[in-house]
């Protein structure tokens, strides 16, 4: 990777607060080669000033911006839900992003509530349909509070929607591999075609038609009820899952059941060659909101997709493995078992992630032979050696961005806000001992 990629984050509300800024620790930790912009865009906003999205709002996410890394939306200080549903669903369909994709990996068996199920046995996806169905919200309700109310909620199905986002689970169950490097070989169809027939009937069609044209792979049909029963009995059989969007959205919740729970579970919103969308599966918990309690993988496990999607894919890997590690250590919030809490998850990874990724600083000015040798002094310190460097004693010194960062050794950095160092308080020169 060369070029630099631009990232927007918006966190959004609740719990959604507290695990995108660990996300965003890991991401810096890591060492991806990206800049990410903050945005305020929620709840807060809107109830402060009624702006949900600003104007030319998902314009300018798709322009400026090569990802987009979101938490989550919902309040309740706003029952109606406006906010989320202008600014999440605004951005699904008016971006465009129709293929919602939801990996399903279980990391340690420890967190199946299945006995006896392994990794292994748990690593599927589903391919959830993201700007259409009932989500269009399109429909009415006549003779309201009274007692002939109607209410009528449609569910849009186009030939080109359903089309393409089963393409696109052929093509993803194509190109993509599970975990452990073998290949993925089906794709399973679930739908409600026996009660709901119109839509049900363009799903099967389009379906029967694309299996045609994929012979390789192995096409099947469910049901979405039963589907849910065969999930929780044996998730084993399942690769591909490909299904509407309020199907995908329920089965996606239940399959993270699977993993860990809501907090494990990470996503992507895409359409290929424009700007996704990232985001946890879960959503803002606001029992658990401002407690430092909510588990952060999901949302670091999302930056680790988003990486990967942007080609970053060291980076992905190590920001995974860094997560794997924190589950067997059981370096976890409470959720999942363990005894820490979201920042303290956070660092761990960020720290560890830091760790995998030095790379060498290099000389700042032209009297760089001076300062080379003391950069190499530098390179050598242990992380707890050098917070003691940091005392002005009479050392050399090192000349520090104001935002804190020592040429590119923003890396280092990060490593050292993971171990407490009050980076953001640096002074403006870092001072080496020789
Ligand atoms: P939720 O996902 O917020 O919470 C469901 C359950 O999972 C709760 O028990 C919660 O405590 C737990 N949970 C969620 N995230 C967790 C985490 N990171 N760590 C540990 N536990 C976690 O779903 P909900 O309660 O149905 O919805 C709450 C609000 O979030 C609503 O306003 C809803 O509309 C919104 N929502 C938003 C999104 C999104 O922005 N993508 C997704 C789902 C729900
Ligand atoms: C999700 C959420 C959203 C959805 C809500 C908040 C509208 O549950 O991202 O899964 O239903 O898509
Ligand atoms: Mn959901």
């Amino acid at each position: 990777m060369s070029a630099r990629k631009k990232i927007a984050v918006i966190p959004g509300d609740g719990v959604g607060k507290e695990v995108i800024p660990q996300a965003v620790k890991v991401i810096q930790g890591s060492g991806a080669p990206v800049d990410l912009t903050h945005f305020d865009w929620g709840a807060d906003r809107y109830l402060s000033d009624g702006t949900t999205v600003p104007p030319d709002g998902f314009a300018m996410l798709a322009r400026d911006f090569d990802a987009i890394f979101i938490g989550a939306f919902g309040d309740p200080r706003i029952p109606s839900n406006i906010h989320a549903k202008e600014i999440l669903l605004g951005m699904r369909f008016k971006m465009d992003l129709y293929a919602n994709v939801r990996p399903v990996r279980l990391l340690d068996s420890s967190l199946c509530p299945l006995k006896g199920i392994e990794p292994k046995d748990v690593d599927f996806v589903v391919i959830r349909e993201n700007t259409e169905g009932v989500y269009v919200d399109r429909g009415g309700i006549s003779k309201q509070g009274t007692e002939d109310e109607v209410a009528i909620q449609e569910d849009i199905n186009t030939r080109k929607g359903v089309e393409r986002i089963i393409r696109y689970a052929f093509e993803y169950c194509q190109k993509n591999k599970k975990a452990d490097g073998s290949p993925r070989t089906r794709v399973l169809m679930c739908d409600k075609s026996n009660a709901m027939t119109y839509a049900g009937g363009l799903w099967q069609r389009v379906f029967k038609q694309l299996s045609a044209e994929y012979p390789q792979i192995k096409s099947e049909h469910v049901y979405v009820d039963a589907l849910c029963a065969a999930m929780v009995r044996d998730p084993r059989p399942f690769d591909v899952i490909v299904t509407n969007n309020m199907f995908g959205d329920i089965i996606s919740d239940l399959a993270a059941g699977l993993q860990g729970g809501l907090g494990m579970a990470p996503s992507g919103n895409i359409q290929p060659g424009k700007t996704s969308v990232f985001e946890p599966v879960h959503g803002s918990a606001p029992p658990i909101a401002g407690k430092n309690i909510a588990n952060p993988m999901g949302a670091i496990l999302t930056a680790a997709m988003m990486l990967r999607h942007l080609g970053c894919t060291k980076e992905s890997q190590n920001i995974e493995a860094a997560v794997l590690e924190a589950v067997r250590q059981k370096k976890t919030t409470q959720d999942i078992g363990g005894s820490l809490g979201t920042s303290a998850v956070g660092d761990r990874i960020a720290g560890a992630v830091a760790e995998q990724h030095h790379p060498p600083l290099k000389p700042l000015h032209s009297e760089a032979a001076l300062v080379k040798s003391k950069l190499d002094y530098f390179n050598s310190l242990s992380y707890d050696e050098l917070k003691v460097s940091l005392d002005p004693g009479q050392m050399h010194s090192l000349k520090v961005r104001p935002d804190g960062t020592i040429l590119d050794g923003h890396h280092r950095i990060a490593v050292l806000r993971s171990r407490g160092v009050d980076v953001d308080h640096l002074p403006r020169e870092i001072i080496i001992k020789v």
